[in-house]
């Protein structure tokens, strides 16, 4: 392929994406085809000779988006956000281009100084406390990551690295965490070869303090080292805040890592209305937001600072490798480039007009379950609205299976507090009141189905 054909073929790649994100709101939201379909579609060996560009996007059309979850549609309600927005796909395209990969953590290197750049900015626009800037004068600094897990299994890695170097190498260490966390959290401490336990929250799914304490001293008791929490603002289930203000003193009493994990919810703090709900974030070691999740930087981009990185070098910098970033992988693509581009494009102001609207809209969902009497409504915190129909749990899965094998909308369920809830979240920038009561009426034409039947 030469420069002019790289040209066309390129120019037709967006106007397709622009097409399609302008027709997103018209699609079913799921995939609307069978088990085994993209076996009937493309043959079982790779082509002998190389075939013109225009097929690919001519196939992208007619065999892959038919198969597609469309994750940005306006009737996609479930988990959280995955972020898309014009300059996040340019910014990912150029990066793509550019095809950097650093492995230089030297700030001559301009993706090393944009990065470090951009995340300053990230954490002023968040209101993080400053011994997270990498210009502080003190030992902290932020880079971004993969994803939200890996920033946990970091975080494990570093605070059992510290914990070992200041008891016995034998020690039996144990993090906590709560029965909210995400699954990621687990995982992570499989892979850190760390025990995670899991401490049950209050009524409104958080850790307390007293809760944290208790476990501790128990483990202590029995013979165990404590080393690290991983307290969540935002949990994934019913986006429910850990009390950090009583969290924090405990980790540092006891000399223990305390990481934050605000992969959703972290986005909201660049609102000042919402700064209570991070209160106590100075105790944090280590802090992490997902911009590909709430505020529109195309996914992968994980942004992830800590109170003193010499205890992240000691584990991850290797002069052997050459490589002096706190990460799992060797190299790094250059995901600066794109969280520079939608902060230059929205502005603060922009960025904080996005997270409002989006609140604001659950807010009327909210309304408008309410003022049905069928149903009843559990939570509702920022973009997320958990509800479900009065009785029995039957009832809500029955609306669940409905709703989704219609493929209008798409809603999840969960389990808080022993009864079945829908999560409803706002999910998509393209998302207005129309499609807020497009996925209500839809909900009400299922529930009247079932409750008549
Ligand atoms: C609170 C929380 N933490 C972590 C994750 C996992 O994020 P990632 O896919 O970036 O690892 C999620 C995903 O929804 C989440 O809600």
């Amino acid at each position: 392929m030469n420069s002019e054909e790289f040209r066309s073929f390129a120019k037709a790649a967006v106007d397709y994406i622009a097409d399609y994100l302008e027709n997103i709101r018209n699609k079913k939201v799921l995939s609307s085809v069978e088990p085994g379909y993209l076996h009937q579609h493309l043959p079982q060996e790779p082509p002998q000779e190389g075939e013109p560009w225009q097929s690919l996007l001519q196939d992208v059309d007619r065999i892959i988006v038919p198969g597609l979850t469309h994750w940005h549609s306006p009737h996609f309600h479930a988990y959280y956000p995955t972020a898309n927005s014009h300059p996040g796909i340019v910014g990912e395209i150029l990066l793509s281009g550019l095809a950097t990969i650093s492995t230089d953590w030297h700030p001559d290197n301009v993706c090393v100084a944009l990065e470090q750049k951009v995340l300053d900015w990230l954490a002023k626009l968040l209101h993080l406390p400053s011994h997270f800037l990498n210009t502080s004068p003190g030992p902290g600094g932020g880079l971004i990551q993969n994803a939200a897990s890996d920033s946990t299994l970091i975080a494990l890695l570093i605070s059992k690295t510290k914990k070992t170097s200041e008891t016995a190498p034998d020690a039996k260490l144990v993090a906590y965490t709560s029965e909210q966390s995400n699954s990621s959290v687990e995982k992570a401490g499989l892979l850190a070869s760390t025990t995670i336990r899991l401490l049950p929250t209050d009524e409104h799914g958080a850790l307390r303090g007293t809760t944290l304490l208790r476990a501790i001293r128990e483990d202590i008791a029995s013979g165990l080292t404590p080393c690290s929490v991983v307290a969540t603002l935002g949990t994934t289930g019913t986006c429910a805040f850990d009390d950090l203000e009583e969290i924090g003193p405990i980790c540092k009493d006891f000399g223990v890592w305390l990481h934050v994990d605000a992969a959703y919810a972290g986005a909201a703090f660049c609102c000042p209305e919402y700064l209570p709900l991070m209160k106590g974030v100075e105790f944090a070691d280590s802090f992490c937001f997902n911009p590909h999740k709430w505020m529109l930087v195309n996914s992968d981009c994980s942004a992830m600072w800590f109170k003193d990185v010499t205890h992240a070098e000691k584990v991850f910098d290797r002069e052997s490798s050459g490589t002096h970033f706190w990460q799992i992988p060797d190299v790094r693509r250059f995901r600066a480039l794109k969280l520079w581009f939608v902060l230059r494009v929205y502005g603060v102001e922009g960025i904080r007009k996005h997270i409002r609207k989006q609140v604001d809209l659950a807010k009327y969902f909210e309304g408008l379950v309410r003022g049905d009497c069928r149903f009843e409504v559990c939570r509702v915190s920022l973009g997320l609205v958990c509800f479900r129909v009065k009785g029995d749990d039957r009832r809500t899965q029955d609306l669940i299976d409905r709703v989704t094998q219609r493929k209008k909308i798409f809603v999840m369920p969960y389990y808080f507090r022993e009864k079945l809830v829908i999560r409803f979240v706002i999910c998509s920038r393209f998302t207005e009141e129309t499609d807020v009561l497009v996925a209500w009426e839809e909900i009400k034409s299922q529930v009247e189905h079932n409750l008549d039947g």
